[in-house]
């Protein structure tokens, strides 16, 4: 008879770190469910609202876990360890499925491991489906890791041993995408809606100012200040500029983001060496982001790799997946542990 030691373990993976409550299941690399519930009710306040966030989250995790485990095929016997985001994140948000990850694992009496939300966008890369023998980064590679909250360059030396060498200083460039999408009238949040109308606009129309910043580091709040003065101005002379050149302002800002985030990136390669990349986060959606540094990669000779579009913003998947390279480890969490809203790595 086939014991749990013989096989690739099953972890079921818990995400609950802003607004979208996930649940997945994989067995060794191979993804067998991923389920979203993404949380609509913060769509009229402009952003998340956190009280509300972990309200939603208590409705969905029991369902959205359920269907994860129905999807993937397995017994709720099968299951080996439960991963779960501990970090960075909304507290009352996290709690949720922290909480959620002691209960199941006390029930099951099976090991619970803490997921670091960060780590676990960059590890996204070593996701398979049955049947696929997808490449995956070689170690050392470097990781653009932009999102609704972060922005980093960070050495990957292996799965749990990473080094930020470069960040923001302030805003995310995911922020800059939002914030500057709010002003342009743009429901939240704005950045895939960037996206689509960029796709029909010139990026060369706008200028906006870039920052100047030593080093590997990024800021974005000043191109959010100058975006907001150039439309205010604009504004003054033609009530209706924005609606008139609003796939012009689109593509110009995005452009401007892509080029902040890669100008650092190029630099970055210079400064290490390593020519393997991999782009990581919600902000590795964006169609402009991907197909520049597809371009830049051809000519520059990097290995690229760009995820697939269900991993890009906050899954299951992710969390999944390191917790499986957490196992194979033995790193699992004392039943004393607890969300920590602001961690690094
Ligand atoms: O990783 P993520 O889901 O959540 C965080 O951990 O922050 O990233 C969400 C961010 C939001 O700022 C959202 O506007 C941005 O990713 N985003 C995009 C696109 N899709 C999501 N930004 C630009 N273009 C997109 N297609
Ligand atoms: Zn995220």
């Amino acid at each position: 008879m086939e014991t749990k030691q013989q096989r690739d373990p099953v972890i079921l993976g818990i995400e609950s770190s802003c607004d979208d409550t996930a649940a997945a299941v994989v067995r060794g690399r191979i993804l067998l469910s991923n389920i979203i519930a993404n949380q609509e009710v913060h769509r009229v306040y402009g952003g998340v609202v956190p009280e509300l966030a972990s309200r939603a989250h208590q409705q969905n995790i029991i369902p959205v876990v359920d269907r994860a485990i129905r999807v993937a095929g397995v017994g709720i016997g099968d299951i080996d360890a439960i991963a779960f985001t501990n970090g960075p994140g909304l507290l009352g948000s996290l709690l949720v499925g922290t909480s959620f990850a002691k209960g199941f694992s006390i029930a099951r009496d099976i090991p619970m491991i803490e997921v670091n939300h960060l780590h676990a966008h960059i590890l996204v890369h070593f996701l398979q489906r049955t049947g696929e023998h997808k490449d995956s980064p070689a170690f050392p590679f470097l990781s653009l890791l932009v999102s609704g909250g972060h922005t980093q360059i960070v050495v990957v030396r292996d799965f749990l041993e990473m080094e930020i060498i470069g960040k923001t200083i302030d805003d995310a460039a995911g922020e800059a995408f939002d914030k500057c999408a709010k002003v342009m009238g743009l429901p939240y949040p704005g950045g895939p809606l960037i996206d689509r109308l960029a796709a029909e606009g010139n990026p060369e129309r706008f200028r906006f100012n870039k920052p100047v910043i030593e080093g590997l580091d990024y800021s974005f709040s000043g191109l959010k200040t100058s975006f907001l003065y150039f439309l205010r101005d604009r504004l003054r002379d033609n009530p209706d500029f924005i609606e008139e050149n609003r796939n012009d302002l689109a593509a110009s800002l995005q452009k401007t983001i892509i080029d902040i985030l890669l100008s650092k990136l190029k630099r970055a390669v210079r400064k290490t060496g390593i020519r393997e990349i991999a782009l990581a986060g919600g902000v590795s959606a964006n169609s402009g982001l991907r197909e520049t540094l597809r371009h830049l990669s051809v000519k520059s000779d990097w290995n690229l790799y760009i995820p697939e579009f269900s991993y890009t913003t906050d899954n299951a998947a992710m969390i999944a997946i390191t917790g499986y390279y957490k196992y194979l480890r033995g790193e699992v969490a004392g039943d004393d542990v607890v969300p920590v809203a602001r961690m690094h790595f």
